[in-house]
Parts: structure tokens; sequence; C-alpha cells
């Protein structure tokens, strides 16, 4: 009898993450057809797209159009970023149950990405769940700039577990997502903050979840000294596709088949079809061919998929 192996959920935020770094404006059928295709390799949750202002993010104007068209596995999370309350309101008129809010550890990420102070948006967040949200849908509170900050550079320990603390004040149940943005943080650091929040706050009612991006190719790295702490819930983007814009200096996230190699390879399961996800990256990847990372893509496919850890097979002719 084998032991079972452990598990880890990758959420893939390319619809979202990705698509929000492209300038030209990604046709909402093509949006359709990449996000159909991702949602069939086995991934189990998605950030689909955001209820954000349409003159901050263009991309993302076509959410709703997507809702309606995208045919989607019915045991899909569906996720829907948004920033402030009005977003919030549109996201569950829409019928959206998963939402993932965010709000900045530094004063000045904050004011780029959303033009609030770190108090405004807590307070606003805070006001909003509180009457909108709360009992009608999951939530994932995303810290921007956990780690490193454009503006502000490394970012205190100390500012995150404030950050933290104020989450779950506000919004007792929820996934707080700790946020490398602009990937530059370095693995001892990602280790040494999980390993201080894991104990402190993660129980039944709030985990913690690693948002990493890959800029200085340290994402798979980053993953698995989150995953080391504690920490079973991973975003990537496929084919690395992204960038924040209001970060600058920031590439994609981590590429998503990259972490699932990493992950498999190690004996731990993530529900994910590695084939299928390379297939379904590549085609991700047309959209802005520039902007996209990760290394499993430029492996041989057969190699790529010659199988994890002890079952690899030989792949030389
Ligand atoms: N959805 C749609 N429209 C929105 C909106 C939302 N969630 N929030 C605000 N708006 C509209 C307002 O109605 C207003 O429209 P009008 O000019 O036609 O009257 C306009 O946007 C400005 O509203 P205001 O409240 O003054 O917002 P702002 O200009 O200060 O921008 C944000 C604040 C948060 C709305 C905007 O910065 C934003 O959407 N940022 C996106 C952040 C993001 O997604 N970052 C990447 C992910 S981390
Ligand atoms: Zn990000």
């Amino acid at each position: 009898m084998s032991a079972q192996k452990p598990k880890i959920e990758i959420v893939e935020v390319a619809p979202r993450d990705g698509f929000q770094a492209v300038k030209p404006f990604i046709p909402t059928e093509r949006k359709i057809a990449l996000i159909e295709e991702l949602a069939a390799t086995g991934v189990t949750r998605m950030e689909i797209g955001s209820f954000v202002s349409p003159k901050a993010l263009p991309q993302m104007a076509d959410i709703l159009d997507i809702l309606q068209a995208a045919k989607l596995p019915a045991g899909l999370r569906k996720v829907a970023l948004v920033p402030n309350g009005k977003g919030l309101e549109r996201a569950l008129a829409a019928g959206i149950t998963e939402i993932s809010w965010v709000i900045s550890v530094t004063e000045s990420h904050n004011m780029s990405n959303v033009r609030r102070t770190v108090d405004d948006s807590f307070k606003d967040f805070a006001a909003a769940w509180g009457s909108m949200g709360a009992g009608k849908a999951k939530l994932r509170l995303g810290l921007s700039v956990c780690f490193d900050c454009p503006w502000e550079g490394r970012v205190p320990e100390a500012s995150v577990e404030r950050a933290v603390e104020r989450v779950i004040a506000a919004a007792p149940d929820v996934e707080i997502g700790i946020c490398d943005t602009t990937g530059r943080a370095a693995p001892d650091h990602v280790a040494h903050l999980f390993s201080k929040l894991v104990p402190r706050y993660q129980t039944d009612r709030v985990r913690l979840a690693y948002h990493g991006h890959d800029t200085y190719g340290l994402g798979v790295t980053n993953a698995i000294e989150a995953y080391r702490q504690g920490v079973t819930v991973i975003d990537g983007a496929a084919s690395g596709l992204g960038g924040c814009p209001f970060a600058p200096g920031a590439a994609g996230n981590t590429a998503t088949e990259d972490l699932v190699f990493a992950f498999e390879h190690m004996g731990v399961a993530t529900g994910i079809d590695l084939g299928k996800l390379l297939v379904a990256a590549d085609h991700v990847s047309t959209v802005a061919p520039e902007q996209c990372g990760g290394k499993l893509r430029i492996v041989p496919r057969k190699r790529a998929l010659a199988g994890f850890g002890a079952a690899t097979q030989g792949f030389a002719a």
C-alpha cells in the first residue's frame, strides 16, 4: 500500500494577474477560450478577473461577459478580485461567491494600486465586508508587498504581522494571501516570515496562502519554502504571464507548470494534469510572449513529461 501523497492547492491566476498586465485588449472570446482550457487541466480554483475601475485597468472591463459565457466545470472555484465596495457589490451581483480583496502592506504601493491610504483601505474593507460580504462569499484578503516594495524597499515583518491582525479583526473567517508582488523576496525571508505567521495565525478559520512572482528566478524556491512552513495554497500563472501594472519592475507570477512539476516531483500532489497544463500555458503565452517566463515550457516536452520522483521514466532515444 502506497502512502497517501501530501497535497497542495495551486490557484491559477493567469486570467487575472496575467491578463491585467497586458496592454492591448485581449478579445473576450480569446480570454474565454483560454480560461476554459485552463479550467480543464484539473485546477480547482481560478481567479477569473477583477471588478475594478475600467479606467484603472481596461483589460478587466469584460469580466461580466466572461462569467456569463465561459463554460467551466461545476466544481471549479471561480474567484474575482475586488479593490473596493463598488467592486464587491458588482461581484456579488454577478453571482461570485469567492472574493479576492487586495490591500498593500506599504503606503506607497497602496496609493499606487488603489489610491487610498492603508488606513482608509482597511476602513473601506471592514465597512463593505461587514455590510455585504460576510456570510455571502468566501474571502481571500491578499496583502500586497509583504516582502519588498518598489518604493520602500524591504518590508519589516512586524508590518506584515500588524496587517494580518487587522485582517483577522475585520474578517475572522479568511484566507490571507501573503504576496511577494515584486518577486524580490529571498527564500530565507519567505521561510522566516511564514515560520512566524503560520504557528501564530493559521487556524481552522484562518488560512495562509502564498502568492509569488518570478522576477528574479526565485518563484519556485520561494513557494517550496512557504510549503515547508505549512502553507498549502499557492498561486501560479500559466506560462508565468504577468507583472503588476502598479508595481514597477515586477514580472509575472511563478509559472503554474513550474510549480506543478516541482511539487509533483517532490511527491506533493497538485491534482493538475501537467501535459494539459503545458499545452494550455503555450496558448496563454501567445497573448504576450514577451511577458511570459517559466522554465518547463522550454524543456523538450517528452522530458518534461517523463514522470515524477521515483516514477521518472528514461527519455533518451
Ligand atoms: N468597478 C467599476 N468602476 C469603479 C470601481 C469598481 N470597483 N471603483 C470605482 N469605479 C469607478 C467610479 O464609479 C468612478 O467612475 P466615474 O469616473 O465614471 O464616476 C471612477 O471609477 C473613479 O472612482 P473612485 O472611487 O474615485 O476611484 P479611484 O479613481 O480613486 O480609483 C480604484 C480607485 C481602486 C477603483 C482604482 O484604483 C482601481 O480599480 N484600481 C485597480 C487596482 C488593481 O486591480 N490592481 C491590480 C491588482 S493587485
Ligand atoms: Zn501578483
